[in-house]
């Protein structure tokens, strides 16, 4: 019975019939993907997906920002990403007289389309595997250092071989952790304008209530739009410049998907840990998790007490509560779903084959059991690190103004007055944002609760001895840094003087002790184990693919361009419960509460909706598409992938995953990993029936595969 499990065990973990799992380089589609792709109902070649030698999807997929995906969907460079993606530059172009995040926003035209001053749209000229370049020379016996060191000598040199345009770079990436490694070569454009956004109560519909959350009825998008120079090349903003032509740009299908139809996904998913030993999943789920949840919860409890209590409030705090709020509760998901699929207990199953597979003088035979020891020594370091990190470095406000008060006097004291004020006219403006969403008596309350619980939960050793009975309230009170007017006093000053204040001032001190007793106590102990666990992680990767040749191995997410495709396909959250994939506009309505700030809908959607003016966005059922999941596997930095169809349409736009299945990161399970994706008919019927821009539908090209 026990071997019968096992094997079943092995076979999930091995994944032999394909059912969504994985994120693979476009350059080893052939190889790897295709056949099998086109075996799911796939018309496309890999060579249409991914080519140098013509125009390919690839070519229409770009990195928003560095930090979201986005795709080129008309032939003068119109761009759709998602709202959240966009939400700083949508923010940035509001006021209270004119609300884009409130009312939305459309062009006219080209010349109403709005400047981002700092925003990128990054494409991918190239991938190159370059594995054998930068490993050459690199043997087992080298110390870690030595390894190191010769692979950032080969990258030098790989680069200084390629004669780049200054718009240009080339990326080098570990892959299989540092394994194998390739190279990007990437063209940058920087003048990147916003087209159009629908407001807050269809981009963010059901807000933090519904993050994370199937069935979801979210219109996640916005349009932005590339500019280029005359040459069609990057060029900084101008007035004369011209929309961008791509040598791809997506189709937008308004056939849509059903249950059951093959999908990919194309973007830059940012990280991953697939290949985690079990011994690392279980201080996931056993240590940090539970310490970053708690940490958070309280940390929200408090400012949500405030922002019910005043409008004003809510609005400078609703989007850094939401940012808190996003991983808070993936993390909560996260351990729910590894417990719920057995993840710890399968990759102990899994292990178990593996060690039993090894001959007898292998090499890998104390790889597991060197994790298991290196894991038991970091915990209690993690477990300070983690509550270091959430407690100093993300809740509390004042930590934040601390580090930028520390560059300040280091720019001073080890580079001089240039460097001081260069650094100073940068924060300044920084400085003015953040005080704006500021107020001392949140985070007075935020710090004096968290610090609270740092002592107790993790001692006072790890704490400045003394501060050890802290009394927020005088702090707050006896430091500059809670407060703009002082600040900005302070730092009207001549350099001298302003440096010799903030070393004098008191949060100032007590954030410099702090610092420097974790680093001494934790940072750099904790960065030695770290260092051997990334090199043991190598080793362990290496092995796996020696040891089970037959398998396909896919890299982890490192933030460069992959490709993941499923189908569309419910799943049972709980048991004897079924999400089916597809959510409707009736489920807006249904979910509709007037004036409440996550559900609320606009007139103009409701009468839409009255008269059923759907257009020609409606499916088979003459209802509109909203939202649909899939077995795609995705992460965070996906936000914005386009949703593909079997022909190379767009279908729908990647923003979320379903709560149950946020584990995926560690531990993909096609039973519950599901992405979720705007259905590009919603975006469609939002842009034409409710925006009424006629002209960018004009723009784009809707085709109907289905019916050809
Ligand atoms: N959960 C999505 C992601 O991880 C969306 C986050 C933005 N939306 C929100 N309500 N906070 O990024
Ligand atoms: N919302 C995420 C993002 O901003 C995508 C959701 C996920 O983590 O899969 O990238």
């Amino acid at each position: 019975m026990k071997s019968y499990l096992s094997t079943i065990l092995l076979v999930c973990f091995l994944n032999l019939s394909f059912a969504g799992e994985g994120m693979w380089i476009p350059l080893l589609l052939k190889s790897l993907n295709e056949a099998e792709m086109q075996q799911m109902g796939m018309k496309l070649s890999a060579e249409d997906i991914y080519s140098i030698n013509k125009g390919s999807l690839k070519d229409a997929i770009v990195h928003f920002g560095g930090f979201c995906t986005s795709e080129i969907i008309s032939s003068e460079g119109l761009l759709l990403t998602n709202h959240h993606c966009g939400y700083g530059q949508i923010q940035s172009h509001s006021s209270l007289e004119n609300n884009l995040l409130k009312n939305g926003f459309w062009a006219k035209n080209k010349k109403e389309e709005l400047a981002n001053p700092g925003l990128t749209a990054t494409l991918i000229d190239q991938i190159i595997d370059v594995s054998e370049k930068i490993l050459a020379g690199v043997t087992e016996e080298m110390t870690l250092k030595e390894r190191q060191s010769l692979v950032d000598q080969n990258i030098a040199a790989l680069k200084s071989g390629y004669n780049l345009a200054d718009y240009q770079d080339l990326v080098v990436r570990p892959f299989y952790h540092g394994n194998q490694y390739f190279a990007f070569i990437t063209t940058t454009y920087r003048d990147i304008r916003l087209v159009g956004t629908p407001p807050e109560s269809i981009g963010k519909f059901g807000a933090d209530t519904d993050n994370w959350v199937w069935p979801r009825h979210t219109g996640d998008f916005a349009l932005f739009r590339i500019y280029a120079g005359p040459d069609n090349m990057p060029a900084d903003y101008s007035e004369n410049n011209i929309p961008y032509k791509p040598k791809h740009h997506l189709p937008i299908s308004l056939d849509g998907v059903e249950e059951g139809d093959f999908t990919l996904v194309f973007g830059f998913p940012g990280r991953t840990q697939e290949y985690l030993p079990a011994a690392a999943v279980e201080q996931i789920v056993e240590v940090s998790n539970p310490a970053k949840i708690a940490i958070r919860e309280t940390a929200l409890g408090i400012i949500d007490k405030y922002m019910r209590a005043d409008e004003e409030t809510r609005i400078k705090y609703a989007s850094k509560f939401a940012r808190v709020a996003n991983y808070w509760k993936k993390w909560i998901g996260e351990s729910k779903g590894i417990k719920r699929t057995k993840g710890i207990e399968k990759k102990k199953a899994f292990e178990k084959e593996f060690q039993s597979a090894l001959s007898a003088d292998s090499p890998y035979k104390n790889l597991l059991s060197e994790f298991s020891a290196l894991y038991k020594e970091q915990e209690p370091l993690a477990y300070v690190r983690d509550y270091y990190s959430e407690v100093a470095g993300r809740n509390i406000e004042l930590m934040r103004l601390i580090s930028i008060s520390n560059r300040l006097v280091s720019n001073y004291e080890n580079n001089g007055e240039e460097s001081y004020n260069n650094y100073k006219s940068r924060v300044i403006p920084w400085l003015e944002n953040f005080y704006k969403d500021y107020d001392a008596r949140i985070d007075q309350e935020v710090f004096q609760a968290l610090v609270t619980m740092y002592i107790e939960d993790v001692g006072t050793e790890y704490f400045p001895k003394q501060i050890n009975e802290i009394d927020a309230e005088s702090f707050y009170k006896n430091t500059a840094l809670s407060s703009q007017e002082k600040m900005m006093s302070l730092l009207s000053e001549p350099a001298e003087s302003a440096v010799a204040k903030l070393k004098e001032d008191p949060a100032f001190m007590f954030g410099k002790a702090w610092r420097e007793l974790y680093t001494e106590k934790v940072g750099n102990p904790i960065n030695n184990i770290s260092y051997q666990l990334d090199s043991l992680q190598r080793i362990y990767m290496k092995a796996l693919m020696e040891t089970f040749p037959d398998r396909r191995f896919y890299p982890d997410a490192n933030s460069t361009m992959r490709i993941t495709y499923g189908k569309v396909d419910g799943y049972n959250p709980v048991d004897a419960v079924r999400y089916t994939p597809i959510t409707y506009l009736d489920g807006v309505i249904e979910k509709y509460q007037p004036g409440d700030y996550e559900f609320d809908v606009s007139d103009k959607l409701l009468e839409l909706y009255e008269k059923k003016d759907y257009g020609q966005y409606t499916d088979k059922t003459g209802k509109v598409p909203v939202c649909f999941i899939g077995t795609n596997h995705t992460t965070g930095g996906n936000s914005g992938s386009p949703a593909i169809d079997a022909y190379g349409n767009l279908i729908g736009l990647n923003f979320d995953r379903a709560w149950e299945g946020t584990m995926s990161d560690y531990n993909y399970d096609a039973s519950i990993c599901r992405n979720i994706m705007v259905d590009a008919r919603y975006i469609l019927f939002v842009v034409d029936k409710l925006a009424g821009a006629t002209h960018l539908i004009e723009e784009m090209d809707l085709v109907r595969p289905k019916q050809k």
